[in-house]
C-alpha cells in the first residue's frame, strides 16, 4: 500500500489537496482511501457530501471516511482506562472526577494512525491518502510512536515483571490496584500498532510526506521547520506543493506587491527545498468545492506526473564506515546550530531540534565506540564514532 501524508500551515489547503490527490490516484486505476487525523474534520466539506467513520464511496475507486477517534479510542484504550481509574479511585479521587481525568487530552488521534494499519493489512487499498491537522500537531502525531516506543521498551518489562513479583504483596498490603493481565496485553497491543504504524510511515517504497503551503514569507518558514523535525523522526518528504499561486492572469496593479513578494517566496522555496520536487498550483476564481472541481484541481496539480509515485527517494539516517571510523548521519535541512542538541547514552544518540527529541538506537557496531565529534554542515549532522 502506497501511503501519502499531507500536512502544512493552518488554511493553506491540505484537504483540498488531499482530496484532488486521492481523486487523481483513482483515476489512474488505484484502489484509494482518502481519510483525516485531523479532529476539526473538512473532507466532508471539501467533498461536498456527508461523510462518517465508515467508508463512503466519493468516486469510482476513490472512499473516503472521517474516522470516529474517540470510538476506536475506546476499541484499544478501554482497559487501560478503567485500571486508571480504579488506581485513582482507590487514590481518593470520586467516580466522575476519575472518568474525566483517566482521558489524556489528544490521545485520541494517535488512533488515527492505526487505522493505517488496519487499512495496510486489509489488501484492498492501493493507496492511502491521509489529510493531516496542521502542522505542529502532526509532528507531534508522527512523534508519539516514538516516543511511546521509547518509554515502553524501558517501562514495560520491568513495569511488568514488578507488578508480577510485588503485585500480590503491594495488593495485600495497600489495596493499591494491581495492572491485571488484560491491561498488559491492552499496552502491548497498542504498542505492536504504534511499531506497524513506524514500520508503514518509514517505508522509503512506500510512505512519503508532502508539505503544503503557499509563497508567504510565515508559511515557508513554518514549512521549512517541519521539513527539519520529519527529517529527525525518519520520515521522508518527497514534494512541497505551493498552492493559491496568484495566476498570470491577475495583472491588476492592486496585486503587484502580492505577486512580487509570491515571487520572491517562490525562489526560497524551489531553492531552500532542492532537491524536493515542487508542484504548483494556482488560485482558483472560486473556492474548490465538489469532485468536478477537484478532479480539475488534481489535472492541474499533477500535469504530467504520476501522484501516487515516490517522487523523491533518499535517506534520512545513514550509518557509513571510512577506514576505521563510522559517522552517522541525519539529514536535518534548515537546522541551526543554536537549535541543536546532542547527547548519547551507551546504546543510543538523543537528538534534540527546538522542542523536538528522538533518540536514534545505535547499531551493536556503534555501542562500543565512543563518540569523537559532531557537526552540523548543510542540513546534515554528522556524528563521528572512533
Ligand atoms: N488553489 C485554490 N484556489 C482557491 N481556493 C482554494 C485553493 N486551495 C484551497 N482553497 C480553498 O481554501 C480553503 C482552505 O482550504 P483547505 O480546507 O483545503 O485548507 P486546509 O489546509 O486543509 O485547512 P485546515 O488547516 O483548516 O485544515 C477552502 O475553502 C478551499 O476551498
Ligand atoms: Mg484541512
Amino acid at each position: 500500500m502506497r501511503t501519502i501524508l499531507f500536512t502544512g500551515k493552518g488554511g493553506v489547503g491540505k484537504t483540498t489537496v488531499s482530496a484532488a490527490t486521492a481523486l487523481a490516484c483513482a483515476r489512474a486505476g488505484e484502489r484509494t482511501v482518502v481519510m483525516s487525523t485531523d479532529p476539526a474534520h473538512s473532507l466532508a466539506d471539501s467533498f461536498d457530501m456527508a461523510l462518517d467513520g465508515s467508508l463512503t464511496e466519493v468516486a469510482p475507486n476513490c472512499l473516503a471516511t472521517q474516522l470516529d477517534a474517540t470510538e476506536r479510542m475506546e476499541e484499544s484504550w478501554g482497559e487501560i482506562q478503567s485500571y486508571l481509574r480504579s488506581v485513582l479511585n482507590w487514590a481518593g479521587v470520586d467516580q466522575i472526577e476519575a472518568e474525566e481525568l483517566s482521558v489524556i487530552p489528544g490521545i485520541e488521534e494517535i488512533f488515527a494512525l492505526t487505522d493505517i494499519v488496519n487499512f495496510e493489512r486489509s489488501g484492498t487499498v492501493d493507496t492511502l491518502i491521509v489529510d493531516c491537522a496542521p502542522t505542529a500537531e502532526t509532528i507531534r502525531l508522527l512523534s508519539l510512536p516514538d516516543v511511546l516506543s521509547w518509554y515502553m521498551d524501558r517501562a514495560f518489562p520491568l513495569g511488568r515483571k514488578l507488578t508480577k513479583t510485588l503485585g500480590p504483596m503491594v495488593g495485600k498490603m495497600t489495596n493499591l490496584p494491581v495492572a491485571n493481565d488484560e491491561v498488559f496485553a491492552a499496552v502491548e497491543l497498542l504498542y505492536q500498532r504504534f511499531d506497524d504504524v513506524r514500520n508503514i510511515l518509514r517505508d522509503p517504497q512506500r510512505s512519503t510526506v508532502r508539505i503544503v503551503v503557499n509563497a508567504e514569507k510565515m508559511v515557508v518558514a513554518e514549512a521549512r521547520r517541519t521539513h527539519t523535525y520529519l527529517s529527525l523522526f525518519g520520515y521522508r518528504t518527497d514534494a512541497v506543493v505551493v498552492n493559491k499561486l496568484w495566476p498570470a492572469e491577475v495583472v491588476d496593479p492592486w496585486f503587484a506587491a502580492w505577486k512580487h513578494s509570491q515571487a520572491e517566496q517562490l525562489t526560497e522555496i524551489e531553492t531552500g527545498f532542492a532537491p524536493t520536487p515542487i508542484l504548483y498550483s494556482y488560485l482558483a476564481p472560486a473556492e474548490v468545492v465538489g469532485v468536478a472541481a477537484l478532479k480539475e484541481f488534481g489535472r492541474a496539480l499533477y500535469g504530467e506526473t504520476n501522484p501516487s509515485e515516490v517522487l523523491l527517494h533518499y535517506d534520512p539516517v545513514r550509518v557509513a564506515r571510512s577506514g576505521a571510523q563510522y559517522t552517522l548521519t541525519i539529514d536535518l535541512p534548515f537546522a541551526t546550530k543554536e537549535a541543536l542538541s546532542v547527547t548519547r547514552s551507551p546504546s543510543e544518540v538523543f537528538i534534540r531540534v527546538g522542542p523536538y527529541r528522538r533518540s536514534v538506537l545505535l547499531v551493536d557496531s556503534l555501542k562500543k565506540r565512543e563518540v569523537v565529534g559532531a557537526r552540523l554542515k548543510n542540513g546534515k549532522l554528522v556524528v563521528r564514532f572512533q
